[in-house]
């Protein structure tokens, strides 16, 4: 294999392994602002989930205050209505944050979407919050996924 191949072969693989931005909307980021939204793997958007996979969520924001602790909250959407969904790990400080959280300080939330596979085949909308001392939201994202089996 030459050097011109063994670009292409390393550009295709990165390709086939980097997360690509997500499209979302900011449903009141309060005490943080967000700056890039990663699911991996997610081809196209919306994000098709296949049923019995793990996905990764990475979001990078930046915060505003200081806070001891952070909560996840995370809601998927159907059909207007926003239904509880369980996360194994709710812990912000667990999940990719170093506490306590420093005001002007760049953090990656990482955290796993398990898609289990008795989910129904829908499109719905997942809203993730990250909640800290004061229950404000550091950041309030929300994507559309299409569940598919
Ligand atoms: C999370 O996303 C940011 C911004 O895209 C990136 O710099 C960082 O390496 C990612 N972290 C992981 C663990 O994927």
């Amino acid at each position: 294999m030459d050097v011109r191949t063994g670009f292409i072969v390393l550009f295709c693989l990165i390709g086939l392994t980097r997360a690509d931005p997500v499209k979302y909307v900011d449903c009141g980021s309060v005490t943080g602002k967000v700056e890039v939204v990663d699911i991996n793997p997610c081809q196209s958007q919306p994000c098709q989930l296949h049923k019995g996979q793990d996905y990764s969520v990475n979001v990078t924001f930046s915060s505003v205050v200081e806070s001891q602790t952070s909560k996840a909250v995370v809601h998927g959407i159907i059909a207007g209505v926003p239904v509880p969904f369980h996360i194994s790990k709710d812990d912000g400080c667990q999940s990719g944050i170093k506490c306590p959280i420093q005001k002007q300080q760049f953090y990656h939330y990482l955290n796993a979407l398990p898609v289990k596979s008795e989910y129904p085949s829908i499109k719905l909308v997942v809203k993730w919050e990250l909640k800290d001392d004061n229950a404000k939201d550091l950041f309030c994202i929300m994507f559309p996924v299409e569940i598919v089996g």
